[in-house]
């Protein structure tokens, strides 16, 4: 079964969510309202919480995971991402927290307690370390990122409208598979 509970704690989702057959959700996931997540994604909700907001879109094999709470650090780190995200194919999205409207680029790595404030555009291959911060309606690019430049309005208007071609997109899957 790909979609699973761990220690009884089961993926939570509504019929306006979309999963691929082939996505691995497991455990405490929390998709919200149109939620697409595609081929090959990983989700494992185990040892902490993922929470995914609305509209948001996990491309093709991106994987999703947490840390666990300890008595250093109590509540852990669980994976937040919120309205209207598109995370790109092939990412790794570790324990950190993003607001809305972000783009995380193709293979991006985000890592443990990183913040990605709302209206980010995250460059492909990136990779964004623990607890770094990145600040509102910035471009961010490298490995280590380093902010490149203010994003547009055109870019900001994208972010939207990728959230929205996504919720298009996922509805034909969703009519297809309940044909
Ligand atoms: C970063 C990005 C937004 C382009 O931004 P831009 O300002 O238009 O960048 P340009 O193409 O003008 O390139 C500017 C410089 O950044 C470099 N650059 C472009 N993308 C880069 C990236 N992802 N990482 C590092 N450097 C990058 C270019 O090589 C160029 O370097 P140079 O000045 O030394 O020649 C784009 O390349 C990108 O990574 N988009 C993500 C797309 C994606 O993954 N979508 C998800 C799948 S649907």
């Amino acid at each position: 079964m790909a979609i699973r509970p761990y220690k009884g704690v089961y993926p939570d989702y509504n019929d306006s969510v979309f999963i691929d057959n082939s996505a691995v959700i497991v455990g405490d996931v929390h998709l919200n309202d149109d939620v697409s997540i595609w081929p090959l994604v990983a989700a494992r909700g185990d040892v902490n919480t993922i929470r995914i907001g609305a509209r948001s879109n996990i491309q093709d094999g991106t994987v999703l995971h947490v840390s666990r709470k300890s008595p250093r650090k109590p509540e852990g780190s669980p994976l937040i991402i919120g309205d209207d995200v598109t995370v790109g194919h092939k990412c790794m999205l570790h324990g950190c927290q993003l607001g809305n409207r972000i783009l995380v680029g193709m293979a991006a790595i985000v890592m443990d307690d990183a913040v990605v404030e709302d209206d980010v555009i995250i460059g492909a291959g990136s990779l964004v370390p623990p607890g770094k911060t990145l600040q509102s309606g910035y471009l961010y690019v490298g490995s280590p990122v380093k902010q490149a430049r203010p994003l547009t309005a055109e870019e900001k208007a994208f972010l939207v409208a990728s959230a929205e071609n996504y919720v298009v997109l996922k509805n034909e899957y969703l009519e297809e598979a309940n044909a």
